[in-house]
């Protein structure tokens, strides 16, 4: 196995795609290789959690997908890795205010600048192929968002820092951190990533509501106790301790 922290060495392969649909679509039906990447600026039919779509400025965004085979941590701690390697390299550009929103959104203030899908397929009782795909708004204006995305708040690279990125340097600079990531859970352990995690989550003590724990499921609020190794949320809303797997959540100012 290659032990390496320069990206070219460590993955498989990196493809980019001029025009792509969804980059997890097109890894996950692939018998990719382990350490597979690819990725675009111009992804059309981005897809999120629970079958939301990822809408993308063409060329101003990045949309880029890991695929990895058999993996010895759970996937919520590849989406971590994916998030905490965002977060860093948005601080490699100057900005420093981004932070992570359980389970897989990177917020900045109250607007979304990028999301990670982490999906697996599974064979004989283990995961056999896992994708982590991230879509990231770097160039695209507030005007195109807002045209684009009517019904949330969102926010890219350069309307926080004012200064062009250039998608290329961008797209390696987060490779190589992703890799970082990677090479830092290789022995199966995750508490490193887990604090570095924890430390951009901004969640822990936070008075919270989560809605969508299923599809159309009702709200709950409370104060969110921890979470734990397997990526679960605890929620103490006044009476009980939720244990919550997945949701949208909104901290309560
Ligand atoms: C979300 O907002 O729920 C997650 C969005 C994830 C978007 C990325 S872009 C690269 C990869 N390909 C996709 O189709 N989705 C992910």
């Amino acid at each position: 196995m290659k032990s390496t922290t320069d990206s070219k060495e460590y993955f498989a392969s990196i493809e980019y795609i001029p025009t792509a649909t969804s980059t997890n679509t097109l890894l996950i039906e692939q018998d990719f290789a382990n350490r597979t990447v690819i990725y675009t600026f111009d992804q059309t039919r981005g897809r999120g959690r629970l079958d939301r779509n990822w809408i993308t400025v063409p060329n101003k965004s990045l949309a880029l997908s890991v695929g990895l085979r058999n993996i010895n941590i759970q996937p919520i701690w590849i989406t971590a890795i994916l998030s905490v390697a965002t977060v860093n390299t948005l601080e490699k550009y100057g900005l420093c205010t981004a932070w992570i929103k359980w389970p897989n959104d990177i917020f900045v203030g109250q607007c979304k600048l990028a999301g990670i899908l982490t999906e697996s397929t599974w064979k004989n009782g283990k995961i056999d192929k896992c994708v982590a795909g991230v879509g990231i708004n770097l160039n695209s204006t507030a005007e195109e968002l807002d045209s684009l995305i009517t019904n949330k708040a969102a926010t890219s690279v350069i309307e926080q820092c004012g200064k062009q990125i250039n998608l290329k340097d961008f797209t390696n600079d987060l490779l190589e951190n992703i890799v970082k990531y990677l090479v830092l859970t290789e022995s199966g352990n995750i508490s490193e990533i887990k604090q570095l995690w924890l430390a951009k989550t901004k969640l822990i003590g936070e008075k919270a509501e989560v809605s969508e724990i299923y599809k159309n499921s009702p709200t709950v609020s409370g104060i969110i106790e921890n979470i734990d190794n397997d990526g679960f949320l605890y929620l103490n809303d006044g009476t009980n301790i939720l244990k919550i797997v997945t949701g949208d959540i909104r901290i309560i100012l």
